[in-house]
């Protein structure tokens, strides 16, 4: 059997054969569909890209029926089982698993290079004390570009591989410094004799004078989170940092616009959104009204729940669920654990949420966790920027060396007036 799709244009009666790779029709194919010389030829309309392939990539896959995420071939449950956060970035970034004497020396390449230049100290102390943590992240970001030699550098693959590691290294860093900034607290530097986790946790948490010993359960803990969010292949920001790096833009700017769009809460924002909804729940006897609010429509939603490509169980929102009961151990339960259980129990078997094929996302429980561990909830969408870090740079590293790549232009559909003439403002 051909590989190949036959289209007949009823408009015409003209017939057309188009191949057929991959599951996928080249959107260009279409262009020769036409009903006459004026006509420019078909298109498709995909306002969300919900079924529209903008690049291949061999770096995650995701089977949204299955509930399948894989890391370039690797299960997520085997990769947030054995591997650290680092080691996943060098899977994402390289293809395949570091050696033992690749992994240290990538560990030591991303350490010496966690302190970002001295003037985006700066800049984040120039912030209002209440300005949000994602939105100082995004200009902490975005103004790396200027202090950043090789940023220009982007058709130098040596140069890109730089950038890469620097983002890794110094985001965690402003990220912190974001925090202790709206904290009114002395900002810390990364201490090189501590994990990435751990120096994440010691940036935020410690006290000027004291030295800093993270729980190493807390510390795996947040180094598995850190692992189940390094990547999720064309989502929004992932798409942003492609759209804004497809027009040669350096990996600071493109990473800033990444960053603009997770701190959405229809994306990244919903672990900072979750634990609001929880706390405005309050308590289990609240949740069936809750559950009828949000089935009634009026613009509310179960936040955590949902998404574009899962049509069952996260697979990620399973680990991070056990990973709590880890974390709880230590700090203690939280009381909106309970209020989260019944939401989760309640829209399991409600035919709305059934219906619609809604299960509870990573965000669902990540922001308990966060919480439990003494973060403030504005910081929730930061810790989900920090890891996200590696996949975007993988994303944009495998786009610069992909010749299908040009820069993004999507076409639209014109809805606008007919051409009228000018009417000068003293005849209007
Ligand atoms: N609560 C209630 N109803 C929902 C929800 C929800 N969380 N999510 C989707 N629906 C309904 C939606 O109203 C629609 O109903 P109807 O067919 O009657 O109009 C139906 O389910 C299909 O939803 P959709 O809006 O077409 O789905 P989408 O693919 O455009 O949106 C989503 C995906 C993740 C934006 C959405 O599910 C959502 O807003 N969820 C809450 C926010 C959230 O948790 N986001 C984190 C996503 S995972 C982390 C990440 O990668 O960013």
């Amino acid at each position: 059997m051909a590989d190949t799709l036959t289209i007949t244009d009823n408009r015409t009666g003209r017939t057309y054969e188009l191949p057929v790779q991959d599951g996928a029709i080249r959107a260009i194919d279409l262009r020769q569909i036409t009903t006459g010389a004026d006509d420019f030829g078909l298109m498709t309309y995909d306002p969300a890209f919900t079924n529209t392939a903008s690049c291949r990539s061999a770096i995650t896959r995701i089977d949204g029926d299955r509930g399948i995420l894989e890391y370039r071939g690797y299960p997520i449950e085997q990769v947030a089982e054995h591997g650290t956060y680092l080691e996943t970035a060098f899977l994402l970034l390289s293809g395949r698993l570091p050696t033992p004497v690749e992994l240290s020396e990538w560990n030591r390449a991303v350490a010496v290079r966690a302190v970002p230049h001295e003037s985006a100290k700066r800049l984040m102390e120039s912030f209002r004390h209440d300005a949000h943590p994602m939105s100082m992240l995004v200009a902490g970001v975005a103004a790396l570009s200027t202090l950043d030699p090789d940023a220009r550098q982007v058709r130098d693959a040596a140069a890109r591989r730089r950038q890469a590691l620097r983002l890794i290294g110094s985001v965690p860093t402003l990220a912190s410094w974001a925090f202790r900034h709206v904290t009114g607290q002395a900002y810390v530097y990364p201490d090189q004799d501590l994990s990435f986790a751990g120096n994440v946790l010691a940036m935020i948490f410690s006290v000027p004078g004291a030295r800093f010993q993270p729980h190493p359960v807390l510390e795996r803990a947040l180094d598995v989170l850190f692992v189940l969010h390094a990547d999720h292949e064309q989502n929004c920001s992932t798409s942003t940092m492609r759209g804004i790096g497809s027009s040669e833009a350096d990996a600071c700017s493109a990473m800033a616009g990444a960053i603009a769009a997770l701190y959405g809460p229809l994306h990244g924002g919903a672990n900072e959104q979750v634990v609001r909804m929880l706390q405005e729940i309050g308590s289990v006897r609240n949740v069936p009204a809750f559950i009828r609010e949000v089935k009634a429509g009026e613009g509310r939603k179960l936040m955590g729940f949902g998404h574009r490509v899962y049509k069952s169980y996260d697979p990620r929102a399973r680990i991070v669920k056990r990973t709590a009961d880890m974390v709880f151990e230590v700090t203690g339960r939280d009381p909106l654990l309970d209020v989260a259980l019944e939401l989760e129990r309640i829209a399991l078997e409600d035919d709305y949420f059934v219906s619609r094929r809604l299960y509870p996302n990573v965000d669902f429980y990540s922001g308990l966790i966060y919480r439990a561990m003494g973060f403030p909830v504005q910081m929730f969408p930061v810790l989900f920027a920090i890891p996200r870090t590696s996949g975007w740079l993988a994303q944009w590293e495998e786009m610069a060396g992909d010749p299908d790549q040009k820069i993004a232009r999507p076409r639209q559909i014109y809805t606008g007036a007919a051409r009228r003439d000018y009417v000068p403002i003293d005849r209007r």
